[in-house]
């Protein structure tokens, strides 16, 4: 199923593009330069761990030293060998490391990100990735992580970009991601975290959310928060309920709503046309009924609109067939009585639609008069609040 998102996850130039300004914001901390011996830990240290005699790090790579060999230790398999050269003390010169100058102290190197994305690793996060406390980035996208996320991991409060998408991680949605203070794009999608999502995460500061493909089941949050974020994508999870009228509290920020196969029932608030911003709104394979709120001819950057395999019913709206971004228009798979105006024509505006398996007289591949009538005889009501407009 295509996930339209303008950001594309993992992406190098993106991590490289940020970077100045991530700089800036780097936890503040003294970095003192040491020799790698001075440093005291518990963990075991390794024999086949190389240290030259005088290699000079400074605390904090040495602190990243004994969390990559804690890592190397729980990656189980490692099939193109990446993580050959994880071993002595330059840290910065390992496979899918990435060095910055500390802000504080220019002279100095920290870790400030890790990609190790499609590498296909198995194996699980340790707790030691809590001492790489400067990173900005971490892409694991596509190996085969699995466990829990340690909690250890709220000590990297530069943390910019968690995207974790494509492993095994399990267990309650990661709460631990909600107390990372600099966090902006969050992608946990293809994963088998369950449960309720957290309203808490619609009060961050994010500017990304991607969640899709997972197993969770909550509602969404009856109050959304403020977050400032452009991108939300659930699809294909369980979360039932209705789509609040509370996410017109997104409306500033959000470009792309992706809510395919997430269970939503009930009639598309009103609010949904105050999300001005929207350029894509997909909210296809669900139980939606009513009709489409006529706000979505507000919508003027509209570009994708995927109302399919829904329950809808009534009127495709001129206004909506009009706006005058809009090139990809899906309604079909409802119960459409009528195309408006232009709808009627989609191809004499360019614009790729669907309006298949709908009630529309004088269209090819409707449904039968049979099907149309037995959802005529059972009108929506959608100003009963969502759960009385459940059939
Ligand atoms: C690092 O720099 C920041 C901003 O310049 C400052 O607020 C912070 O106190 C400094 N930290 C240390 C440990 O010097
Ligand atoms: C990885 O390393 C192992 C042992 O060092 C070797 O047997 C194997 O051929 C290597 N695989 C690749 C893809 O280089
Ligand atoms: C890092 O690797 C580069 C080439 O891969 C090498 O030239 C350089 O000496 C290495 N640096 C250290 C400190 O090992
Ligand atoms: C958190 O990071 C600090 C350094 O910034 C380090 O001293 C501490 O051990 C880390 N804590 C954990 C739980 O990893
Ligand atoms: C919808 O999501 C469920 C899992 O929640 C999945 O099994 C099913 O294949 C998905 N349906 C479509 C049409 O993608
Ligand atoms: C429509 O798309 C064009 C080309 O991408 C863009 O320049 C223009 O600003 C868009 N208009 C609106 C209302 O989004
Ligand atoms: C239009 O949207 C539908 C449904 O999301 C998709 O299957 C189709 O590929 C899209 N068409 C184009 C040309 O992007
Ligand atoms: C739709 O519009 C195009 C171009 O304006 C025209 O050629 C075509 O006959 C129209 N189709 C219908 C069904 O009216
Ligand atoms: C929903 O509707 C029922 C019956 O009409 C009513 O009793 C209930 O208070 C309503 N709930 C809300 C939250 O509006």
């Amino acid at each position: 199923m295509a996930l339209y998102s303008s950001i594309s996850p993992g992406a190098l130039v993106l991590m490289l593009l940020i970077f100045p300004a991530l700089i800036n914001n780097l936890a503040a901390k003294h970095g003192h330069t040491t020799t790698i011996y001075h440093h005291h830990h518990h963990h075991q240290q390794h024999h086949h761990n190389r240290l030259p005699e005088k290699a000079v790090l400074n605390n904090r790579l040495q602190r990243a030293y004994i969390a990559f060999q804690a890592w190397k230790r729980v990656i189980y398999s490692d099939p193109k060998n990446f993580t050959s050269n994880w071993d002595g003390p330059n840290v910065c010169n390992y496979s899918g490391v990435y060095c910055a100058p500390y802000p504080n102290n220019t002279k100095i190197q920290v870790v400030a990100g890790i990609d190790l994305n499609h590498w296909d690793l198995a194996g699980f996060l340790p707790d030691e990735i809590g001492l790489l406390s400067d990173l900005a980035l971490i892409h694991l996208n596509s190996n085969r992580f699995c466990g829990i996320l340690p909690q250890s991991l709220s000590n990297l409060t530069s943390l910019y970009e968690l995207d974790l998408s494509n492993n095994r991680f399990v267990g309650p949605f990661p709460s631990v991601v909600l107390s990372l203070p600099s966090l902006k794009y969050l992608d946990l999608r293809y994963n088998e975290f369950e449960g309720k999502v957290p309203s808490e995460l619609f009060n961050k500061n994010l500017d990304a959310i991607f969640v899709n493909n997972n197993h969770l089941t909550s509602v969404l949050p009856p109050n959304f928060g403020t977050a400032p974020a452009s991108v939300l994508v659930f699809a294909n999870n369980k979360f039932g309920g209705c789509l609040p009228p509370s996410i017109a509290n997104l409306a500033n920020t959000l470009e792309e709503l992706l809510l395919i196969n997430t269970s939503i029932k009930g009639c598309l608030p009103q609010e949904v046309g105050f999300l001005y911003k929207l350029k894509v709104l997909d909210v296809s394979y669900n139980k939606i009924v009513g009709p489409i709120p006529y706000s979505i001819a507000g919508l003027a950057h509209l570009e994708v609109l995927n109302l399919g395999h829904n329950m809808m019913t009534g009127v495709v709206p001129d206004g909506v067939c009009c706006l005058p971004n809009l090139s990809n228009f899906t309604f079909s798979y409802n119960y459409f009585c009528e195309e408006e105006g232009i709808c009627r024509n989609l191809t004499s505006k360019g614009i790729m639609f669907d309006d298949r398996r709908n009630c529309l007289p004088d269209k090819p591949q409707q449904r039968s008069k049979k099907e149309c009538d037995a959802v005529d005889q059972h009108p929506v009501d959608c100003s009963q609040n969502c759960s009385d407009s459940l059939h």
